[in-house]
């Protein structure tokens, strides 16, 4: 900034950026204010995030996570299972089965794009695990869809039990 200093004075390089013209004024108080307190603040801030709070992405996903793991409880593997297949099971497999699988299996299990599941042969296995693994993990090239991440092993389990029930299975 030297004293010579005059506002509002073309730089005149229109020639070389497409006629567009600059002036070279001073910042404005307040934008140098500014700027200025954001460079003083950001270590401060970044001490206080990491060495402080010790806050994290990673520590506020777990933490969401958790909470709803709580609120939306799953079954774990484990569970999923030793899970015993009763009426309940069935039926709520069916529901499931209705809303995600008669588009391609049929509502008779009788098949359509995707093969007849109450016939005896199976191309995967027809015990309740094979088809936990083919429903959980669908057959990519053939227009399976993998189910296990849009439904969860809860409900795959259940919807196996009904197919494995009501169709032909091992
Ligand atoms: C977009 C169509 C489509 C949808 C929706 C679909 N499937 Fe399939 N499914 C297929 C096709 C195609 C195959 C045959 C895969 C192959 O030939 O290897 C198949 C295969 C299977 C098999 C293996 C059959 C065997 O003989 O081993 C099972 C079990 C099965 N599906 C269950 C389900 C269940 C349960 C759902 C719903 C959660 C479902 N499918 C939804 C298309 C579909």
């Amino acid at each position: 900034m030297s004293d010579n200093y005059v506002p509002d004075q073309i730089l005149g390089h229109a020639d070389e950026a497409d006629g567009i013209e600059e002036y070279d004024n001073r910042l404005p108080r307040w934008w140098l204010g500014l700027f200025l307190f954001t460079v003083a603040w950001s270590p401060v801030y970044a001490i206080h995030y990491h060495f402080i709070a010790h806050r994290s992405q990673a520590a506020e996903y777990e933490a969401e996570m958790a909470a709803a793991a709580e609120r939306w409880p799953q079954m774990s593997a484990e569970d999923v299972a030793k899970m015993e297949v009763t009426e309940d099971v069935i039926a709520e497999g069916k529901a499931i089965y209705e809303a995600n699988c008669v588009a391609c299996h049929g509502a008779d299990l009788h098949g359509g794009i995707g093969p007849d599941l109450t016939d005896s042969e199976w191309i995967h296995g027809g015990t309740r695990d094979d088809i936990i693994q083919t429903v959980t993990n669908g057959v990519a090239d053939k227009g399976m869809p993998s189910w296990g991440p849009i439904l969860g092993p809860e409900k795959v389990a259940k919807v196996a039990a009904f197919v494995h029930q009501a169709g032909g299975g091992q």
